[in-house]
């Protein structure tokens, strides 16, 4: 598989890093809901971000806007993307 753009491979990284923890190793969900699922259906790319920025603390999400520039959550978004479509394969990516 062709190495992702780095910004894919950098989101990767802060995914697991910050939310695999509660939302499963490879985005599936664990607990937390399943995000590729969130990136098909429920937010769009703007609402992901202000949800990851501004988290949901009365429902156990954290608020990550004190951790996380928005870039670094739109790289997420990215990774998720990614995912969600298939276009890359389960577990670490390969990088450039
Ligand atoms: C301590 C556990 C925990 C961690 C760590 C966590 N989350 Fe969450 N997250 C949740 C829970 C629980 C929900 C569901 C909130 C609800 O019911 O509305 C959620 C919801 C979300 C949603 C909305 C999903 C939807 O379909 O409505 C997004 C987007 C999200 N999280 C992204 C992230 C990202 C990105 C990170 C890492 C930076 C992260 N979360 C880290 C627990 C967590």
């Amino acid at each position: 598989m062709a190495a992702p753009a780095d910004e894919v491979f950098e989101g990767w990284k802060l995914f697991h890093i910050h939310c695999f923890r509660c939302h499963g190793f490879d985005a599936e969900g664990a607990g937390a809901p399943n995000l590729r699922e969130t990136v098909k259906t429920r937010l769009t790319r703007s609402g992901f971000i202000v949800t990851v920025l501004g988290g949901r603390p009365e429902r156990g999400m954290p608020v990550w806007g004190e951790v996380l520039q928005p870039q670094e959550a739109e790289r997420i978004y990215q990774y998720i993307v990614e995912r969600a479509t298939g276009r890359l394969g389960p577990g670490r990516p390969p990088s450039s």
